[in-house]
């Protein structure tokens, strides 16, 4: 068990406004600071953070938590993870153990490395001449070798293998690994790039023919337990810290693109490696940032990822934009020829999503066939109808207005059916969480979870519970209760976001603890309303208690029996109406 006080220290010097900012863009509205929540699809800000307390809470996907929640969860590591770096940031060190998962396949991962080492030597050997010729020729340096930690597996049977084998690793493990194939090293002849995970260890490689080879270009080691080529996006953690500065991330097909705009000092990019984005890479990209820059390539397959993408990434909430190349160019191809300027030109000019889909609405329309026209206008209408931005949806209207020799009225109400059929749409999504929230439980959850609240904030509530041992109207609330006076005896104090990682192993009380923080309740509490509470919940258990012997009454056969239960119940009524 780490100790509480440190965490509690480690946690007092961060402000969670501030972390969370450097993730998502917060606005202060209120009480609370208001942002996208990065745990679902979220379109409209549903997280708030309050920063009296401390906490944060998706009111919509209800994620909730302090600052280590938030880490744990954004960068998906482990609560001793989560220790460690906000440790790291505050200057308390924190003795890094390796995670379960790291643990169980730390020896993949030390393979790997020395595998990444070895063919970063080969590279410099003799026989590596030709792919050192090849590199310079397409204009990779060795500042950019050394950078993306490029190497070499040579034209030589099974020189991995034996260096690996030498090192007393197993050839099962080789061939699980895939850098063996049936006991022959995977890679030969090719130039080699590592591929990082998330943290940036190397968890597998890709390979690239360098010479007039009719093997395929590119080959990867295969899938293994820590890789899955749908789930990796290529310079993920090295863009982590030009990502932030940039505030958004340029996402590229290959390596090569990747690559280039590194050397023109553009670092903000991670590449798909030839797939279609997958979910697990958009919740990858969204934990980057939520601007994010599509540049594919210029061909009719990357025009149509683009599109594709691009309604998937807006579809995740992602802010999108898009660079698009013409005469088929990649950015790798693009930057070689145009240089450093023309493309941060072109990034500078980055067309938002929606405008480019309407752009490419126009592409082969017949104007002069009635149907195509019509259908041109209305599909441009629609897509006008969901940006945000008034003035922009005028200047759009206006433009098709003009193209297409139709009225800017005619054009005006059309695009305004459209807009008040998405307001339908939007109907009944009540954006008002507080209230929305507090006006759900009947009154007997409702004094349990605001008896509670008051436990958290008061200490005097605290002794209250204690004098009168009351009873919460179900075993969560109890135990939730139990633990905020045990904790309150032990350390003294209860600070909210503290208490989230106390709670951390007692999942089923975190639902409550979540639920008491949601009310939306003054500070100062009466004796009266505390007096009431207490009876409310008295009388809940009365009822209960009325409802047990009345079912027992039922059941009984014995007419005696019965009216001996029955007096019970009378003298409960009675009780129940003194207090
Ligand atoms: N790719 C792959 N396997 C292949 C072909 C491509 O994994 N057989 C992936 C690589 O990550 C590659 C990306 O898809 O970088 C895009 O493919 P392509 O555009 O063909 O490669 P380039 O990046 O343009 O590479 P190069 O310039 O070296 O030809
Ligand atoms: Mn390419």
């Amino acid at each position: 068990m780490d100790n509480q006080n440190t965490i509690n220290d480690i946690r007092s010097k961060i402000n969670i406004v501030d972390l969370i900012s450097e993730y998502v863009p917060l606005t202060k509205k209120g009480q609370y600071y208001w942002g996208i929540c990065p745990f679902h699809n979220d379109k409209n800000p549903s997280m708030s953070v309050d920063e009296k307390r401390q906490t944060y809470t998706c009111w919509s996907c209800h994620n909730s938590g302090n600052v280590f929640n938030f880490i744990e969860q954004i960068e998906n590591i482990t609560f001793k993870e989560a220790l460690k770096m906000l440790g790291d940031r505050v200057g308390i060190s924190i003795a890094k153990t390796p995670s379960t998962f790291e643990n169980k396949y730390f020896k993949y991962y030390e393979i790997y490395d020395i595998t990444g080492k070895f063919y970063q030597l080969m590279l410099n050997t003799e026989n590596g001449k030709n792919a050192r010729e090849y590199l310079k020729k397409r204009g990779i340096d060795t500042n950019t070798i050394k950078e993306f930690g490029i190497g070499l597996a040579l034209d030589e049977k099974n020189k991995l293998v034996k260096y690996l084998k030498e090192k007393k690793y197993d050839m099962n493990t080789l061939n699980d690994l895939g850098l063996a194939n049936q006991d022959n090293d995977t890679f030969i002849s090719r130039i080699i790039f590592p591929l990082d995970d998330r943290n940036g260890k190397i968890v597998g490689f890709s390979g690239r023919i360098y010479t007039d080879s009719k093997l395929s270009k590119y080959m990867n080691t295969k899938e293994t337990p820590i890789f899955k080529k749908g789930s990796c996006l290529y310079h993920y953690h090295a863009s982590k810290e030009y990502v932030r500065l940039e505030k958004y991330v340029i996402v590229m097909e290959g390596f090569m693109d990747v690559i280039r705009a590194s050397t023109i000092g553009v670092k903000n990019t991670v590449a798909l490696m030839g797939t279609a984005l997958t979910d697990e890479q958009i919740s990858l990209l969204k934990k980057l940032s939520l601007n994010v820059y599509l540049c594919l390539d210029g061909d009719n397959p990357g025009l149509e990822a683009t599109l594709h993408n691009g309604e998937l990434l807006e579809k995740a909430g992602l802010n999108v934009k898009v660079i698009y190349l013409k005469d088929k160019e990649d950015p790798d191809s693009y930057i070689l020829k145009n240089g450093k300027d023309k493309f941060l030109s072109l990034i500078e000019s980055a067309l938002n999503y929606s405008d480019f889909k309407i752009e490419r609405l126009r592409v082969g329309v017949n104007f002069a066939s009635d149907m195509e026209l019509s259908n041109y206008v209305n599909n441009v209408l629609q897509e006008t109808a969901l940006i945000k931005d008034e003035i922009r949806r005028e200047i759009i209207t206006k433009k098709l207005a003009n193209e297409t020799n139709l009225s800017y009225n005619t054009l005006e109400k059309k695009l305004n059916e459209y807009i008040s059929q998405k307001k339908e749409k939007l109907n009944g999504i009540n954006t008002d969480y507080t209230a929305k929230n507090d006006a759900k439980y009947n009154k007997y959850t409702r004094a349990c979870l605001e008896f509670i609240y008051y436990m958290l904030i008061n200490p005097k509530i605290i002794r209250i519970y204690d004098n009168k041992k009351l009873y919460f109207i179900n075993a969560d609330m109890r135990n939730l209760a139990g633990e905020i006076s045990y904790y309150y005896h032990n350390y003294g104090d209860i600070v909210i976001a503290d208490f989230y990682t106390y709670l951390n192993d007692k999942k089923e009380l975190l639902v409550v603890f979540e639920e008491v923080l949601k009310l939306s309740l003054e500070e100062e509490i009466t004796d009266i309303t505390i007096n009431d509470y207490v009876k409310v919940i008295a009388d809940y258990n009365v009822r209960q208690e009325i409802i047990r012997l009345e079912e027992m009454i039922r059941k009984e056969p014995d007419e005696l029996e019965k009216a001996k239960l029955a007096e019970q119940i009378r003298l409960l009524r009675i009780e129940g109406a003194k207090s």
